[in-house]
């Protein structure tokens, strides 16, 4: 059973930059209501709640099962037992949780669960792109429509994108649909000195692409001993200009272990949230931003698609799609596997 207090003293230290995400003792009881409905309905319908980091901290601390980035709640995903999975993020990690679990019911409570690199690219444009270069392997971010993984040949994640493609053994790669993540992932082949032809879609995260390197600049001449954490979203001048760049688990890990004790961090508000949260011994300056389609996510539309959803709230594929889609998924886990085994 949650309490106002227990739920409190996960939240005290959120601090971020909006009043959406710094929480009281009072604003803790007001929200313990819904959280324990939503904990007692789980059970009796033998439901899950994944959550990503960057949907509000009361949904993290207060109801999900798993929390995560893209990559290891679509593990979580697969390896669940539950009959329901409800999907606090956006509808492509749904569509993902689906393609692995074509029996179980996904739900997804968020009322704008869209994304700006979802959105960019569909299956029609990937199926021409196809005809124009035969001879590329077509890589695509997780974050694209089942539609698009179907027409492609290996999906990626903000944890693996680097190393799956020097893995591929093809030396001309199509990577879509985010822009500045494959302008980054072509630096970065450079710098392991591998020799590929990377074509990019001209996709963009609208959250990270806002970043700046001149913001960069100004928070290191206030703050000399700061740690800059990027997500590779962000532009190639803001990922040369940092001191790590990962996927959301992977900056969590990370600053985790550094000696530092100042950061910026940049990626959406949520995964500051999280720092701020589970280590309050550090420091976060700048401001973050916020993705609208995670933040449309809530206490109620969990506890609203767990008694009733409406036909929108329920994620369904077509089979022969949802086949295809899952080949892109598995050639992810077989690359991430091989990679991990190498490193040993
Ligand atoms: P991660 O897989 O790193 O959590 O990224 C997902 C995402 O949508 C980032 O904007
Ligand atoms: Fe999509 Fe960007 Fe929001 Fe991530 S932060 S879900 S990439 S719009």
């Amino acid at each position: 059973m949650v309490t106002a207090e227990s739920l409190f003293e996960k939240l005290r230290d959120v601090k971020v930059n909006s009043n959406l995400c710094t929480y009281s003792l009072e604003k803790c009881a007001a929200m313990v209501p819904l959280i324990n409905a939503i904990n007692e309905i789980k059970k009796t319908r033998n439901a899950v709640i994944l959550a990503h980091s960057y949907v509000a901290p009361e949904i993290v601390y207060g109801v999900a099962d798993f929390t995560g980035d893209s990559y290891g709640l679509s593990k979580d995903a697969m390896g669940t037992q539950a009959d329901t999975i409800v999907f606090a993020a956006v509808r492509f990690m749904g569509e993902t949780a689906k393609i692995l679990n074509p029996t179980k019911e996904v739900l997804i409570p968020g009322t704008d669960p869209a994304c700006s690199l979802a959105d960019a690219v569909t299956g029609d444009q990937v199926r021409e792109l196809r005809r124009r270069f035969p001879d590329h392997a077509f890589v695509c971010y997780i974050n694209t429509t089942a539609d698009v993984k179907a027409e492609c040949d290996v999906c990626v994640t903000s944890s693996n994108v680097n190393d799956i493609v020097e893995a591929i053994p093809n030396d001309k790669i199509y990577f879509l649909p985010d822009r500045l993540m494959g302008l980054n992932l072509r630096d970065e082949m450079a710098r392991r000195g591998v020799k590929k032809d990377i074509q990019v879609f001209d996709g963009t995260c609208y959250v990270h692409e806002q970043y700046d390197p001149e913001v960069i600049r100004h928070i290191r001449l206030k703050f000399p001993k700061v740690e800059v954490v990027t997500h590779p979203e962000c532009g190639p001048e803001v990922v040369k200009a940092s001191d790590f760049v990962g996927s959301t688990s992977q900056m969590l890990a990370h600053v985790a272990k550094s000696k530092s004790e100042t950061f910026l961090i940049l990626t959406e508000c949520g995964l500051v949230s999280r720092l701020q949260a589970e280590q309050p011994g550090k420091n976060f300056v700048g401001s973050c931003t916020m993705c609208r389609y995670m933040k449309s996510n809530s206490l109620e539309g969990i506890l609203r698609v767990l008694i009733k959803p409406r036909p929108e709230d329920k994620v369904t594929l077509d089979e022969g799609i949802r086949v295809r889609a899952l080949k892109s998924i598995e050639a992810m886990f077989r690359y991430t596997e091989a990679a991990v085994a190498r490193r040993g």
